[in-house]
């Protein structure tokens, strides 16, 4: 397939048409149409349609796409057929609900290690992985191959700390700091902020109130 830039957006629709494949496959349905698809996910066919033909079209022959090739075509693109070390930087709150979250590993993505600064979580225990001492962060990244930093540590030091990992080779940062990071060209960065998404719900939640006035 030719590579060609592939937009943002198409990008970030394809993990839930992954996930909606993987129910499908689990359930055993060996086919289905885009319409089928769209009425399941409550998106337009043409849209579906849209989406796969920036990767060939997923060779849709005859009576819709094979789910298992398509979930597994999606899960290249998505770098899912690899496995990818990780580790989280503040085993505070945030911190630990990851670390503790299992389905992380069933994508490939393994939860090697955590690390805190303060010295009283220093040797805790979060689902087998034992809280470092930011101290042994540069022999631990570069001794078990570790691509993904986590980042649920404070705005204040979150800046510092990318600086650092990545200077240790760390290639991509899951950052839930609330600050934008200025990484070197080659590193990945993703933010996350879920009160984005809450701030979304109250949009949505004050506009129906307001229809229905
Ligand atoms: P927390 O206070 O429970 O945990 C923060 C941890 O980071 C502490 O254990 C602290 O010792 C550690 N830490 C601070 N500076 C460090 C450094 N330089 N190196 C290593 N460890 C360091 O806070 P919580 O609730 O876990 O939240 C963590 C951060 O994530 C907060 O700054 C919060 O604003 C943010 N957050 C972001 C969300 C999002 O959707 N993006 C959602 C919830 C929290």
């Amino acid at each position: 397939m030719e590579e060609k830039e592939i937009s943002q957006a198409v990008i970030s629709r394809l993990p839930r048409y992954f996930r909606y494949l993987g129910e499908l496959k689990a359930d055993g349905v060996e086919r289905i149409s885009s319409q089928d698809l769209s009425k399941l996910m409550n998106v337009t066919a043409s849209q579906i349609r849209q989406d796969f033909n920036n990767f060939g079209g997923f060779g849709q022959q005859g009576y819709g796409y094979n789910v298992e090739f398509l979930y597994d075509e999606i899960g290249k693109i998505l770098g899912l057929d690899q496995t990818h070390n990780f580790i989280i930087i503040g085993a505070g709150n945030l911190g630990r609900a990851l670390g503790n979250y299992m389905n992380f590993e069933r994508r490939g993505f393994l939860f090697k290690g955590m690390f805190d600064r303060n010295p009283e979580l220093i040797g805790m225990d979060v689902r087998g992985v034992t809280v470092l001492h930011m101290d042994e962060l540069e022999e631990f990244i570069k001794k078990n191959a570790i691509e993904i930093a986590v980042l649920t540590i404070p705005k204040t030091s979150a800046v510092e700390v990318a600086e650092k990992i990545v200077s240790y080779g760390i290639k991509a940062i899951w950052n839930f700091a609330h600050v934008d990071l200025e990484v070197p060209e080659g590193i990945q960065v993703e933010n996350v902020h879920l009160s984005d998404s809450l701030m979304k719900l109250s949009y949505n939640l004050s506009r129906y109130k307001k229809e229905q006035e």
